[in-house]
């Protein structure tokens, strides 16, 4: 739409012009002013004279009434002048002519911006506490992480995802302590995750029974930090397990990291920190915790070491910070995590400003709502917890169960239903704005009927398949638009580059969830109400099969968006 937008403000400028007798405005400033009508009977676009009121000292009626006579621009198949504002109706033929034209041109490129050319962006996400379960808790920072690296590439950005796992700390105190009291390396071994979570389940439990077994947690982890080459050799291992326990899920999701640099790595790198903090005078002492008082910002003080002298949550991510700046020239660091978060990152964003980098105002934190299930809260410590692989198991066993009825001889059926399972949760995730909390009712986002993920992948290998059954019956020749249904689906391709845009700028995967269910609407409108291959005309059956490729194509590319799967066969 941009395009057109360009040329009609391009001729607008001219025409105001002419009317206030010298240059007032440029095409950029017109351009500015012209909106998107919210109901189409009103135009394509839509111009409000009363901007112009003061400039051109006239009433915005007669603007409109003057405008209407003057412009013209080969995109504009009508004017209306109503009520003060000029309503533009753009040529179907010219648009579907060049939208269409430039998709096929484009293909997967289309919509592309290219905003981030030349830059590089690193995404921290993902990111789960190593020895506890994964569960429908870090679906978010996942889902919503891998969607925003999406993005960015899409816009030319070189990106660097990294998966911050939290490899240290006192949950691994706990684990070797029931490890050494139940544990049994063969179990671990055969069981994976399973074996592991009934570790962290029990020893949660039994400490809720016996407190002293939590003074026994911290001193296994004391004896990992002062080095004990036991419990190290004991942590590795574990670290290793948990990491290898995860790999499944995102394989499910096709995703990929470039680095796992966790929260371990940074104990060494923490001192020249911390030094710095106190050589700039930073560093305040309370109650013998160190701490960065931020009084002034209006916001609680950063703890940066504790009173044993041991570091914290935000001490490694200052230093995690520092070091990813120097590897990787960032211009951009997005951190993807629950909004339960977000005090501690706007909190040690300021202590970096305060300790002079440079680079403090390119730390993105991109927060999203809480999830509870069927209304209940997650405890991941007593095991009331849905873990991500039931929840895929679950889904996939449903989509396995209904193509095993429609499709029994679908040759690659279990592919199938792990792509349309996965892709039903990640769908329903990303439907919603990230911020709000959401509840996830399993029914819904398991539900193949309405608005959801397997929906729309049934539309793309709807596409699919129209377009498999056109081979040979395509002629050369130009487009011609002969019905509403396919105007329509036009108008709805030609924002894919704005909405693009919009989500990225605004770190909201959720506006291409919703776009995507606007052309499957749009497309399945055109399917039912407009023949294409039957239809009598040679023109006609050429626009709609190109139509009907340009809706793949921007599905297609959407889709890879926010990590759906693109099937050319349910
Ligand atoms: N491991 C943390 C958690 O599970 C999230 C880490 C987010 N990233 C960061 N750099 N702090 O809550």
């Amino acid at each position: 739409m941009q395009l057109f937008k360009d040329q009609v403000a391009k001729a607008l400028a001219e025409s105001i012009e002419a009317l206030a007798g010298s240059a007032v405005l440029t095409a950029e400033d017109v351009s500015a002013m012209l909106e998107y009508p919210p109901d189409p009977a009103m135009g394509d676009l839509a111009l409000p004279c009363f901007r112009l009121s003061k400039t051109l000292r006239r009433s915005p009626v007669q603007i409109a009434a003057q405008l209407s006579e003057q412009v013209s621009c080969p995109c504009v198949a009508r004017i209306a002048a109503v009520n003060g504002y000029l309503n533009f109706y753009l040529s179907d033929d010219v648009l579907c002519d060049t939208v269409v034209g430039e998709i096929l041109a484009k293909g997967e490129k289309y919509g592309a911006p290219t905003v981030g050319v030349g830059k590089e962006v690193v995404l921290d996400y993902s990111s789960p506490n190593l020895a506890k379960p994964f569960h429908i808790g870090h679906l978010g920072t996942t889902v919503i992480g891998h969607s925003l690296r999406k993005l960015h590439e899409f816009a030319g950005y070189h990106c660097t995802g990294i998966n911050y796992v939290g490899d240290w700390g006192t949950q691994f105190g706990k684990l070797i302590v029931a490890y050494k009291k139940w544990g049994d390396r063969e179990v671990v071994e055969q069981g994976g995750v399973d074996a592991l979570v009934d570790l962290y389940v029990r020893i949660n439990n039994a400490v809720a029974e016996d407190p002293a077994l939590a003074d026994e947690a911290r001193a296994e982890f004391l004896k990992m930090e002062q080095g004990d080459e036991e419990n190290l050799a004991l942590w590795k291992w574990l670290v290793e397990k948990s990491i290898k326990a995860n790999d499944e899920i995102y394989r499910q999701l096709g995703i990929t990291f470039d680095s796992y640099k966790g929260e371990s790595a940074y104990t060494d790198l923490m001192p020249a920190q911390v030094q710095k903090l106190r050589d700039m005078g930073l560093l305040k002492i309370d109650d013998g915790a160190s701490i960065v008082d931020l009084e002034a910002y209006g916001m609680p003080p950063c703890l940066i070491l504790k009173r044993d002298g041991s570091s914290l949550y935000p001490t490694r991510d200052i230093a995690a910070a520092v070091d990813r700046y120097d590897m990787y020239h960032y211009d951009k660091s997005i951190y993807v995590t629950s909004a339960g978060q977000s005090l501690h990152f706007k909190q040690w964003f300021k202590v970096v400003e305060m300790m002079g980098y440079p680079w403090a105002d390119r730390l993105v934190h991109v927060p999203y709502g809480t999830v509870s299930i069927n209304g209940a809260k997650l405890a991941t410590r007593t095991g009331n917890v849905i873990l991500l692989r039931d929840l895929f198991g679950a889904a996939i066993e449903k989509v396995s169960d209904i193509m095993e009825e429609k499709s029994p001889n679908m040759p690659n059926k279990a592919e199938v239903a792990e792509a349309v399972g996965v892709g039903a949760i990640v769908f329903y995730y990303l439907s919603n704005n990230r911020i709000r909390d959401i509840n996830f009712i399993m029914e819904d986002a398991l539900s193949f009927d309405g608005n959801t993920g397997p929906y729309v992948q049934y539309t793309y290998a709807r596409t699919c398949s129209v377009l498999a059954k056109s081979c040979g019956k395509v002629t050369e020749g130009g487009m011609k638009v002969t019905a509403p249904e396919e105007s329509a689906l036009v108008k709805t391709l030609a924002r894919f580059p704005e909405e693009v845009l919009s989500a990225l700028e605004s770190y909201e995967p959720s506006i291409i969830t919703r776009y995507i269910l606007d052309v499957a609407a749009d497309y399945n409108r055109f399917y039912h109400n407009c023949p294409i291959l039957t239809a009598e005309d040679e023109d006609v059956i050429r626009t709609r099969v190109r139509l009907t490729e340009a809706a793949k194509t921007v599905l297609g590319n959407a889709f890879e968006l926010i990590c759906l799967k693109k099937l050319e066969k349910i």
